[in-house]
């Protein structure tokens, strides 16, 4: 094709002015610094393919621990390790607390639910889940017995295999999705109900599809990718199906509900419903009830599932922290009674291990994104109000600055030197600030009930034997998982 001389020079005209527009515009803002973006891609050529946490670390190194790069024309800001993420969610913590954009799941969501809406109706959700789960006894007891009950029903499951090796990433996932299933729907289900195994399959591909590069990408550039071809765009469908489940589910509820007695969180929701009826602005309607169930659904099943099935990989490396585990077990709890969270307080071995497994897995790097509530300045930068906020958590559970050996499994992080449990401030796994983790409390004694009980009736073992590199976290898109593996549950 011939293109005559004036069209090239429009042309090379056009770019130019593109350019000059989006170089004065880009080095007016007094942004931290960064790779040069590109005009409209912004640095996505800049970033590895699939690698997007490794490409922000690696930024981080170049352009130190607050820097800004484009996401398209979008900016963000990144901040890597301790000290900037903790004088950003700590210290500026009203400036910092917004949820940011968080394309491959915006168009769903559209603001509703807890873990993705702000200002008043976030403030309105986040009050009453966090009520509403003590309630039903999140760090109290009717939650232990919940869990210590799905407990058992697991480790019935583990012995049906009679020490034939398997892959544990089902069967936990299971277990931990039953803990949810009976805080939210009021009732746990049997192992191979049809509905639970649809439920964990819309989860799972949805998460796959989420952290594939083509995930990544639509992460990225959402108005380019939102129009090519991939399996970013079955996430939608994925979500629409979870989305009429737990519709269903509510239905279910609504038939059946006694405004005297609640019997899981969806009631409890509808009657805060029926409460604000009167009230027009009431952000307790149907669509803040489905997107909160299905948050609840999403942070509280891969997440602990996801940590636990990487620690049992590590303790598969380490049989002598097994062996010590095991110890302890036997010391305070015995071989008589099930594990319960009281003893959490007496068995600091088993309290670092499973503080230093969260920190090693590091399962959420790069945290839900944050931004900026007010314009904002931050270290003599002015950040912009709505300006997202990446506030890199694998960058503070891996400081050299807060842990002796940062890339190495070492309880000894959280033991001081009369084997103590000793905190860390940068154990930061739930994130920190007004946006901490809502489930934080449940996590922990979930993942200390279900890893307890399991020792106490098994020894894990594998045919393979594991390196220092096998055990390292495989990180992918918006979450990190254990390589896949088999092990085998043999009786105690
Ligand atoms: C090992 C387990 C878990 C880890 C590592 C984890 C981690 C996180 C992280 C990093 C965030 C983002 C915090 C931020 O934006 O600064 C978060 C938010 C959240 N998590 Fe968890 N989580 C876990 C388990 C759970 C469980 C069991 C639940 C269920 C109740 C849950 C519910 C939530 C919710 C609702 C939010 C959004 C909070 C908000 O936006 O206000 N998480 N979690």
């Amino acid at each position: 094709m011939d293109i005559s001389w004036p069209a090239t020079l429009l042309l090379a005209l056009l770019g130019l002015f593109i350019y000059r527009t989006w170089d004065t515009l880009y080095r007016k803002r007094k942004l931290p610094p960064g790779p040069t973006p590109l005009p409209l891609l912004g640095n996505v050529l800049h970033m590895k393919r699939g690698e997007m946490v490794k490409s922000l670390l690696q930024f981080g190194d170049k352009y130190g621990p607050v820097y800004t790069v484009y996401f398209g024309p979008n900016p963000v800001v990144v901040l890597c390790g301790y000290q900037a993420v903790k004088e950003a969610l700590i210290d500026q913590a009203d400036d910092f607390g917004s949820r940011g954009r968080q394309p491959t799941t915006d168009g769903f969501v559209q603001g509703f639910g807890v873990a993705f809406s702000n200002g008043e109706r976030w403030k309105q959700l986040r009050r009453f889940s966090l009520m509403t789960l003590r309630n039903f006894g999140m760090g109290k007891k009717s939650i232990e017995e919940r869990i210590r009950e799905e407990a058992q029903f697991l480790v019935a499951e583990l012995r049906s295999y009679k020490g034939k090796s398997l892959d544990p990433t089902t069967v936990l996932v299971q277990a931990v999705s039953n803990v949810i299933s009976s805080i939210v729907f009021g009732s746990r289900f049997e192992y191979n109900n049809k509905d639970l195994q649809v439920l964990l399959s819309l989860f799972a591909a949805t998460f796959k599809d989420m952290s594939s590069a083509w995930g990544q990408l639509l992460e990225m550039l959402p108005t380019v990718m939102n129009y090519i071809p991939g399996p970013h765009q079955r996430i939608n469908k994925h979500l629409n199906n979870l989305l009429e489940f737990v519709t269903q589910r509510v239905e279910r509820n609504q038939k059946t509900l006694d405004p005297d007695s609640p019997r899981d969180f969806i009631d409890c929701f509808l009657i805060k419903m029926q409460q604000e009826k009167q009230n027009p602005t009431s952000d307790f309607n149907m669509k803040n009830l489905l997107m909160t169930v299905i948050n609840l659904f999403f942070a509280g099943t891969e997440t602990v599932s996801t940590t636990l099935r990487h620690g049992f990989l590590i303790l598969l490396r380490y049989p002598e922290i097994e062996e010590k585990l095991h110890e302890e077990i036997d010391r305070v709890i015995g071989q008589n009674r099930s594990p319960n969270i009281e003893d959490r307080s007496k068995m600091p071995y088993t309290d670092a291990v499973i503080h230093e497994i969260q920190r090693f897995s590091d399962i959420v790097p790069m945290n839900l994104p944050h931004s900026a509530t007010n314009d904002t300045t931050f270290r003599g930068y002015k950040i912009p109000k709505g300006t997202d906020v990446y506030p890199l958590l694998c960058s503070v559970l891996r400081d050299p600055t807060q842990f002796a050996t940062p890339n190495k499994f070492n309880p000894n992080h959280f033991l001081d030197e009369d084997g103590r449990f000793k905190k860390s401030e940068a154990f930061m796994p739930f994130s920190t600030g007004k946006r901490i983790c809502l489930g934080e409390g449940l996590a922990r004694m979930e993942l200390f009930l279900f890893l307890t009980t399991i020792l106490q009736n098994f020894k894990l073992s594998s045919q393979t034997r594991f390196t220092e590199s096998d055990i390292e976290p495989r990180m992918k898109g918006i979450a990190n998982f254990p390589m896949p593996y088999q092990l085998s549950f043999v009786p105690y």
